[in-house]
Parts: structure tokens; C-alpha cells; sequence
């Protein structure tokens, strides 16, 4: 990638460089609460325009604002509480135990769970459950475990933390997990087998009921990651649509993450990690009988942890409720087949990944250059997610998209997307910048390296905003 290219990304991280003042320090004295308000709130409205407007892909997945202060209130009732101290908020045992109940009847579990940050979390917690069981039972010493590609890159991070080689299957001519192919990359050091329901590049359901069968027949447990289908695919089934079985009625299926986040509509840092039994949860835990600091014990990763997330997402549940999750996927169900359908019959330049649902990836059917196609949607307001190996775009669609009239507008945009990449074809595409340097040795090391600049910029004060 040039400088430039380079200057572009981290030039844009920076917005309120030159329209707000820098704090480097902390203030002297405190400043105006209402002050603090209006200036948050000035950056929050601005931002959430583009996707209250449903041309955003993922990322919201409510985007109702009533629904959202609703959730506020209740935060603001727990927000300084920490559920790490169950004598002072004996609530917290409440809300979580039935937010996990709550999940595993969706689910068909066993009430077996915790509730973590987020799905990353309760992916990389599942991966240690196993690491953890396989030592003890088996004495496993060089742990891997076997997924296919499109399984969710926090799993490959949590392997990365854990020294866990992480065995990558390839997929089928259908875009699954290559079953036959991750039976070949199973050895005695295997821990688990993972798929998703669905994945995150193409939103396709992985043959759970096989590869669970697989798991079994190796005396292996399975996690299907649920992170994004766990809270849509049963209100899904219910309505009607063909969702195979990927679930704990499946035998085989040992832990399920579903994060209550994404389609369950909570506030962002909660999902569930569900277990089949307790024993596979309690290699989770960490007691510590012997700390000068007292007693410790703690379920997880996190030590003090929010109150407020978790009474929000309890309440978002709740009011919720079963009608208006059916009702909400339903729509979202109805959008998605709408966009799908007029890809396949309507844009011949364009091929549909595989039969989606919810989630709707399409490449280019020939020689276009899907990112080109990518700039002109970025141009007239559209944010979707680009997706490599191969190229190819993503929209997940979600309840601001399923406004009257959204569907039919991205089609047409879509449409005129694509005479503008089939126009500029051979022109080098403004979002596929960071694409197409991986696969070799060299190509990934300057991925890494400009994603750690990229990285390095995140966490720095806009270079050039006046002091405050
Ligand atoms: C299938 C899947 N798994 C896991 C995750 C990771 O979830 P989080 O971003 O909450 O850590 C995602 C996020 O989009 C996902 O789509």
C-alpha cells in the first residue's frame, strides 16, 4: 500500500482533530456537565445518522432509539455496580442465571452457561474449556484445533494467546466446512472441532449435525459458534424457514456461543457461552485459595465487570420478548430474500455466495472488480463489509435495513455500482487498498505491519487538534 493510502486510513480516524479541542491531560478544573453532554451528544447524533438511515451493514442490529434509552435507564440504575460482588448485588445472580436460561431454551441446552463481553470472549473462553479438559483428561501437551477457514478470526487470536494451533479446513464448492477435509487434520493432539452457525464472511450455516458426528467418533467435543446466528436462526426456524438443525439437539454439539449483543438486541459487551455440562464449564473457572488479598474466585476472563451491562441485557430480553424477536426477523428474513433474490435474478455481474438467510455475500460473476463496485456504494452512502479470499462484499442485514423502501434503493444503487466498476475497470479501487498483499510471506508482513500503524493511530490523540 503507498503512504498515502496509509495517511488516507489514519487521516479519517481523526474527524474531530480540527472541529474539537484535544484533551491531553486532564482538565484543571472540571468542565460544564453540560458542556460534556452537548459536545457527546453533537458527536453521537452525527454518527448515528448513516445507520439510522439502514444503509449500514451489521453493526446495529436494533437500531431502535427508544428501545435504546429504555436499555440506558436500566444501565444507569447498575452502571457503577460490579457484579464480582454478589453480597452487595445479589441481583447480578438473577439477571445472568436468566439470561442464560433464557438462551439455552432458545437453544435447547441444558442451562449451562455464562455471560461474557462479547462473542470474541466467549470464543477464546470455550477454546481454554477445552485446552484446559484435554490436558487434564488426556494429557494433551501440543493442543490444536480443526475448523474451516471461515470460522471467526477471534478464535485463531484466542489460539494465538494460548499456544493452540489453530488447523484451518478448506470449503467445499458450496462455501461449507469441508467435512472430509477437516477429518484429515484431526490427530490425538486435537482438543475440538468448531463451525458456525452462521459464519461472519458469508452468513452460511456449516454442517453442524456432520461435523458434530466427527467430534463424537473422535471422543472430541464441538463449539459452534452461534456468536451471530445464535439469537436470529431460532426465531428463523419458527418461522418457517429451512434452518438445519445446529443447535444442542444436536448430539455432538458440546458448547454454543450466541451473543445477546448482535440479534438479541442488548447493549454492546454481552453474549452467552452455553455448555452441554458442567464439568466442560467448570475448566473455565479460576479459584485462588491461597491470594494475601483473600479468597478469589472468578468465572472468567474479566474480574470486576459492569452491573449495568448485565441488568440491560436481562431487560433487553424482556422487552423484547418472543413476538417481537419473531417480528423483527421477520422482517430482517424478508429483506435479506429480497435483496438475494433481486442480486440472483436481477445483476448477472454479481454471484451470490452460497444460500443465505440473513446475510448476503456476493462476488463478482466475472472479471469485475467487486471492490470498485464497493467504491461506488461507499460514495452514495452505503457501508458494506468487504470480505477476501475472494473478493467479495458482505450486507447483514438488520433492523434499520428493513425500512420501507431500503431493500429496492441498495438494488438500484447495486445496479449502478456495477456499470461504474465495469466503466473504471483496471483502475485501482479506493477500499480494496489493503487487499490483495496476503498470501505470501512478504505480502503478510506488510499487512501486519500497516495493520500495527493503523493499530498505533487508534490509540493516539488526533496529531494536529488544538489543546484544550
Ligand atoms: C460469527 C461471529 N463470531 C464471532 C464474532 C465476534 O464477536 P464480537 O465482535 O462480539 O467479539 C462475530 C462478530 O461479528 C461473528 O460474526
Amino acid at each position: 500500500m503507498s503512504d498515502d493510502g496509509l495517511g488516507q486510513i489514519i487521516g479519517d480516524l481523526y474527524p474531530y482533530g480540527k472541529t474539537t479541542k484535544a484533551y491531553r491531560r486532564v482538565p484543571a478544573e472540571p468542565v460544564e456537565r453540560a458542556a460534556i453532554l452537548a459536545e457527546i451528544a453533537d458527536m453521537a447524533h452525527t454518527e448515528d445518522a448513516r445507520g439510522d438511515k439502514g444503509t449500514v451493514s451489521g453493526s446495529l442490529y436494533c437500531g431502535d432509539h427508544d428501545h435504546y434509552h429504555f436499555l440506558g435507564e436500566v444501565f444507569d440504575l447498575y452502571s457503577h455496580a460490579n457484579v464480582l460482588q454478589r453480597d452487595m448485588y445479589p441481583s447480578a445472580t438473577k439477571f445472568e442465571g436468566e439470561i442464560i436460561a433464557m438462551t439455552s431454551d432458545l437453544l435447547h441446552g441444558t442451562g449451562v452457561g455464562v455471560v461474557t463481553s462479547g462473542g470474541s470472549e466467549s470464543l477464546i473462553t470455550a477454546l481454554y474449556s477445552y485446552r484446559e479438559q484435554a490436558r487434564e483428561a488426556r494429557g494433551v501437551t501440543r493442543p490444536n484445533v480443526v475448523m474451516p477457514v471461515t470460522a471467526h478470526v477471534a478464535l485463531d487470536k484466542g489460539a494465538h494467546w494460548m499456544g493452540i494451533e489453530m488447523r484451518h479446513a478448506p470449503l467445499t464448492d458450496g462455501y461449507l466446512a469441508d467435512v472430509a477435509a477437516m477429518a484429515g487434520l484431526i490427530d490425538d493432539q486435537t482438543i475440538a472441532l468448531v463451525g458456525s452457525a452462521a459464519n461472519y464472511a458469508h452468513g452460511l450455516i456449516d454442517p453442524i449435525e456432520e461435523i458434530a458426528a466427527l467430534a463424537t467418533s473422535h471422543g472430541i467435543g464441538m463449539h459452534v459458534d452461534g456468536c451471530l446466528g445464535g439469537w436470529l436462526l431460532p426465531w428463523a426456524e419458527r418461522l418457517g424457514y429451512d434452518v438445519p438443525l445446529w443447535d444442542f439437539r444436536v448430539p455432538g454439539v458440546t458448547s454454543i456461543s450466541a451473543d445477546t449483543h448482535k440479534y438479541g438486541y442488548a447493549l454492546k459487551g454481552s453474549s452467552v457461552l452455553l455448555y452441554r455440562d458442567k464439568d466442560l464449564r467448570k475448566r473455565q473457572y479460576f479459584a485462588f485459595p491461597d491470594w494475601p488479598g483473600g479468597l478469589y474466585l472468578s468465572p472468567g476472563f474479566a474480574g470486576s465487570r459492569s452491573g449495568g451491562i448485565i441488568a440491560s441485557t436481562w431487560a433487553a430480553l424482556l422487552a423484547t420478548g418472543e413476538s417481537g424477536y419473531l417480528a423483527t426477523a421477520d422482517g430482517i428474513l424478508r429483506t435479506a430474500a429480497t435483496v438475494r433474490d433481486g442480486i440472483r435474478a436481477g445483476v448477472p455481474e454479481l454471484e451470490v455466495i452460497g444460500d443465505p438467510l440473513f446475510l448476503v455475500a456476493f462476488k463478482a460473476a466475472g472479471d469485475l472488480d467487486i471492490y470498485l463496485v464497493n467504491d461506488a456504494l461507499i460514495a452514495q452512502g452505503w457501508r458494506l463489509n468487504p470480505l477476501q479470499l475472494p473478493p467479495a462484499l458482505h450486507f447483514c442485514f438488520t433492523r434499520p435495513n428493513t425500512a420501507p423502501g431500503v431493500a429496492d434503493a441498495f438494488l438500484e444503487t447495486l445496479r449502478g455500482a456495477v456499470a461504474y466498476a465495469t466503466q473504471h475497470k483496471g483502475e485501482p479501487a479506493k477500499s480494496g487498498a489493503v487487499y490483495g498483499f496476503g498470501g505470501t510471506p512478504q505480502g503478510n508482513a506488510m499487512v501486519k505491519s500497516v495493520m500495527a500503524s493503523v493499530l498505533d493511530a487508534m490509540h493516539e490523540v488526533a496529531p494536529d487538534a488544538p489543546a484544550s
